[in-house]
């Protein structure tokens, strides 16, 4: 089959962690008989210096023209210490988001086996760790009104949900907790805010739909505590924009390294495929950044493309890889592999093993 995949590398270790995820999606088309296009376009900062914009027309056109989005990272400290800059590259992503109606951010979480001591965590803390982020993209305090005042002294962020909104991620939410081990737990602040009621009360009648899935609920502050002492209790967890990106960094430590989880961002129309990790300009064109949570991604596209053999398979060229420890720094100090080797190598798995590869 034929696929256009529309590539937007972006900033810092973006571009390299992405060629890597491209490099392994063209053993899975040799391997499979697929043919994949990838079209580039630039986004974030890059696209600022290069056309003013962190989103140009041309980028979004592209991107709704394809048959899915890769996309690699966004940031660059020129911005991260001026809050005055008029424009900046996360505006950019925040805006395809938005263009592309990318509600549902899928974030998975588990600990490998093969990683188990390299996690800060205890290994008997985290031992069988495997629960999914449902992370509200389109909503919440992120896209409310802005406001600071004249003298600027004074400023707001404001947080609003429709029942919508939240119906149609919560949808999601109980489907793949019912393909799973049936529990959802939706995280908010209840005690505190509106909105956080308003999910409650939506997400709550929406369980009547779900007999078979058990619903609880955490208040965000003892969930991060939770995430930490017993992570294995999740299965799904559901929340809303903001609560959402900060418990996924967090749910990283488990892993072992933030570069190795991968995110899938969908909609009624689009998807986007992207490592939860930033731009890590400091190790930018050193080869050391991990493209795991790239070519994970990847997977992720592989499976909404509905080409499941084909995911499967790079997904267990990734776990061959990590226990024959050919891993970058971040998880093995002294480690040989830098960011094209572990690519090189992830790839060469899959294409000599083919279909075969999940029986080794
Ligand atoms: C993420 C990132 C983004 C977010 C930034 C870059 C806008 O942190 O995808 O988690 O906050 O959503
Ligand atoms: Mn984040």
């Amino acid at each position: 089959m034929k696929f256009k995949i529309a590539v937007l590398p972006g900033d810092g270790i973006g571009p390299e962690v992405t060629a890597q995820a491209i490099k392994c999606l063209e053993a899975v088309g040799e391997t499979f008989n697929h043919q994949f296009t990838f079209e580039e376009a630039p986004v974030g900062a890059i696209a600022i210096d290069q056309t003013g914009d962190p989103l140009p027309e041309a980028t979004l056109e592209l991107c709704k023209n394809s048959d899915a989005v890769l996309f690699g990272a966004i940031g660059d400290p020129k911005y991260d210490n001026d809050p005055s800059a008029p424009v900046r590259p996360e505006q950019g992503l925040l805006k395809l988001r938005k263009e592309l109606g990318l509600y549902t951010n899928i974030r998975p979480v588990k600990a490998f086996p093969s990683l188990i001591d390299r996690s800060p965590l205890r290994p008997e803390r985290i031992k069988g760790t495997d629960f999914t982020i449902y992370r509200e993209l389109t909503g919440g305090i992120y896209f409310g009104e802005k406001k600071l005042n004249k003298e600027g002294t004074v400023a707001s962020d404001l947080c609003e949900y429709s029942e919508a909104e939240i119906e149609r991620i919560a949808h999601q939410a109980f489907k793949a907790a019912r393909n799973r081990r049936k529990k959802l737990t939706l995280i908010d602040k209840a005690n505190v805010l509106e909105t956080s009621r308003l999910w409650r009360k939506v997400v709550t009648k929406i369980s009547e739909s779900y007999p078979e899935v058990a619903l609880d609920f955490l208040f965000v502050d003892n969930a991060a505590m939770q995430m930490i002492l017993n992570p294995s209790q999740f299965d799904v967890i559901l929340t809303e924009n903001m609560f959402g990106d900060i418990i996924s960094d967090e749910g990283s430590v488990i892993g072992g390294s933030i570069g190795l989880l991968a995110s899938a961002s969908t909609g009624d129309k689009h998807a986007l495929f992207e490592p939860i990790h930033g731009s890590f300009p400091q190790a930018k064109g050193l080869n050391i950044a991990n493209p795991i949570a790239s070519i994970l991604s990847a997977v992720m596209l592989l499976e909404h493309l509905g080409l499941k053999d084909e995911a499967m398979a790079l997904d267990c060229a990734v776990e061959i890889a990590i226990k024959k420890n050919i891993v970058t720094p971040d998880l093995q100090p002294e480690s040989k592999f830098g960011t094209t080797e572990v690519g090189d190598q992830i790839a060469e798995l899959l294409a000599i093993n083919g279909e075969d590869i999940c029986v080794n």
